[in-house]
């Protein structure tokens, strides 16, 4: 799940606290739908769970993590599954496949252009590429809490559906179906929001003076109490885009 904006991972807290990323993600298996005798790609796989999900189905699947934390541990969770380390947005694979599928990735790929040609180029004609990511609008409330106690910008990739569906249909894809909606994601634990700040928004904090880092999460935090802590539980104001499209000859 990490790609080129990403940060170092702590792939045992990927693990442990933030599960949902794959948890939530079996909707888009069943979008896939993979079959026996399918090659697939997961692109962005992070630990191998959804890799494994899909070879459980009958496909034949390589995980491509551009993260050596990540990939690591997906062959230690999946020693029989096949990882490879690469950029999305730079890889070849030695054969074509059927699918290229990602969950909650491709926001961390600011090249997305060179993403959907690397993502065309590792397809079979009519090919299918099923993809989630964050979608325009993901994580305004955070991005703005964010903004106004350190004025960092957001630094991932979030287009329109029209946006990205006008990118791939550059790039000799049919987008067959296509959906931007809202999924609030709840966090885990009354620490949900720092532990979510902690583990994927090392580079909004970045240019925040550790001495002081602790305080700003805990302004941050407290400019999102009232609108994502409900009834005891926080929410991630997520906003995804989902696409199916399919390789033209
Ligand atoms: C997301 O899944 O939408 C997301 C995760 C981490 C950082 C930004 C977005």
């Amino acid at each position: 799940m990490s790609q080129n904006a990403a940060p170092g991972w702590d792939a045992g807290l990927y693990e442990g606290s933030f599960a949902f990323v794959w948890k939530k993600a079996s909707g888009m298996i069943d979008l896939l739908d993979p079959t026996a005798g399918m090659t697939v790609l997961d692109l962005g796989c992070g630990t191998g769970h959804l890799s494994h999900e899909i070879a459980q189905r009958g496909a034949t699947v390589t995980g491509l993590d551009s993260s050596p934390a990540m990939v690591a541990q997906a062959r230690i969770n999946y020693p029989n599954l096949k990882f490879m380390l690469a950029d999305a947005s730079n890889f070849t694979l030695p054969e074509p496949v059927d699918a290229v599928f990602s969950n909650a990735a491709l926001h961390w790929v600011l090249k997305a252009e060179d993403a959907v040609r690397s993502i065309r180029a590792a397809l079979k004609p009519s090919g299918r590429f099923v993809a989630e990511f964050g979608g325009k609008h993901n994580i305004s409330a955070i991005l703005a809490a964010v903004h106004a106690e350190t004025g960092a910008e957001n630094p991932w990739y979030f287009p329109s559906l029209g946006e990205y569906a006008t990118l791939l249909e550059a790039n000799r894809f049919r987008v067959v179906q296509a959906s931007h909606f809202a999924r609030p994601t709840k966090l885990e634990g009354v620490r949900g929001m720092e532990d979510w700040l902690e583990m994927f928004g090392t580079g909004l904090l970045s240019h925040v003076d550790p001495k002081t880092r602790e305080a700003v999460v805990g302004r941050i935090v407290d400019r999102l109490r009232p609108t994502l802590y409900r009834d005891g539980e926080w929410f991630a104001d997520y906003v995804r885009l989902r696409i199916v499209a399919i390789a033209e000859d």
